[in-house]
């Protein structure tokens, strides 16, 4: 069990904080499942230690929210494996940070996605990962220089959307958003609208919906909640336009301080997300979405 024909046998690696879904993931495939040991030195320096490989296809698991502090020990980590005997090094990110600064939005600005995708696409020979926010490149290794790729979390979501939603329409909450809308609209056979939004600040939003959909349900869904002002807004926005039932489904839940309570305040009826960073709203499982994935590259 575990031989996997592109590099070795299979083995699944975590840090402490991502290890039950970690877990998730060796259970389904049936692989085993070794810690990433972290210390941190009184400067703060840190510094990673992994088993043995010999061989080995080493599979890190790290959802890459809380990014600045979480990134250099992921690549130490890449780096500790293939030095440890590993024949392959893959990233499981389930959600990774900073990929939607994609352009120059304003001159003086980075393109962080690039500089993170370059860091991540030296350090490992393959990254997964869900809902990347890829509105103006075609895929992942575009911007992730390895064998790069996304798994699909719209048909989850839109079981949750069938079982638990049934005649909503679904919303984006701007042009962005369609192609998930879509595709989620689509597989749970509902109603869909996208808004436009007009961003003028990281807490102020303005979003507005060109026509009233016939459902008197709604569920938003979107890839992130962050400050959690583009739900509040587009809860805010649906209720003007009479649709008083409204839910919303995000895939990463990074709701910063403050922000859930702003959501329910607008008067959103259940907010739930995908479990790609560990949430009180988390309702949706993707370990096994990971595993299947992997189950293919095996
Ligand atoms: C933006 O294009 C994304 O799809 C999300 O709508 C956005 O990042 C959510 O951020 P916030 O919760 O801060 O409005």
């Amino acid at each position: 069990m575990g031989n996997d024909s592109r590099g070795g046998e299979l083995r699944i690696h975590a840090f402490a904080d991502g290890a039950a879904y970690a877990r998730q993931i060796a259970r389904a495939l049936g692989v085993p499942f070794a810690p990433v040991k972290l210390h941190r030195f009184p400067d703060g320096e840190s510094l990673v230690r992994v088993a043995p490989q010999a061989g080995r296809h080493a599979v890190l698991v790290r959802t890459l929210s809380d990014p600045n502090s979480k990134i250099l020990d992921t690549l130490f980590a890449a780096d500790a494996l293939r030095r440890a005997g590993a024949s392959r090094v893959s990233l499981v990110a389930p959600y990774l940070a900073y990929m939607r600064q994609d352009k120059v939005f304003h001159p003086g600005e980075p393109i962080s996605q690039r500089v993170v995708g370059k860091l991540l696409g030296e350090a490992f020979d393959a990254v997964l990962t869900m809902e990347p926010h890829l509105h103006r490149v075609k895929n992942l290794a575009e911007v992730i220089p390895c064998e790069a790729s996304t798994v699909a979390v719209a048909p989850a979501v839109a079981r949750w959307v069938k079982r638990a939603a049934k005649g909503c329409v679904v919303v984006g909450p701007d042009a962005e958003s369609w192609r998930f809308v879509e595709a989620i609209a689509r597989a749970a056979g509902a109603e869909w609208i996208v808004g436009e939004k007009t961003r003028y600040g990281d807490r102020r939003v303005k979003i507005v919906f060109a026509r009233t959909p016939a459902a008197k349900r709604a569920v938003i869904v979107d890839d992130i909640a962050s400050s959690g002002v583009t739900l509040a807004e587009a809860v805010r926005e649906l209720r003007r336009h009479r649709i008083v039932n409204v839910d919303a489904v995000v895939v990463h839940a990074v709701f910063a301080p403050g922000a859930l309570a702003m959501v329910r305040r607008a008067g959103a009826r259940r907010i739930v997300s995908c479990d790609t960073i560990s949430h009180p709203t988390n309702a949706i499982k993707t370990a096994s979405l990971f595993a299947e994935a992997l189950r293919r590259v095996r």
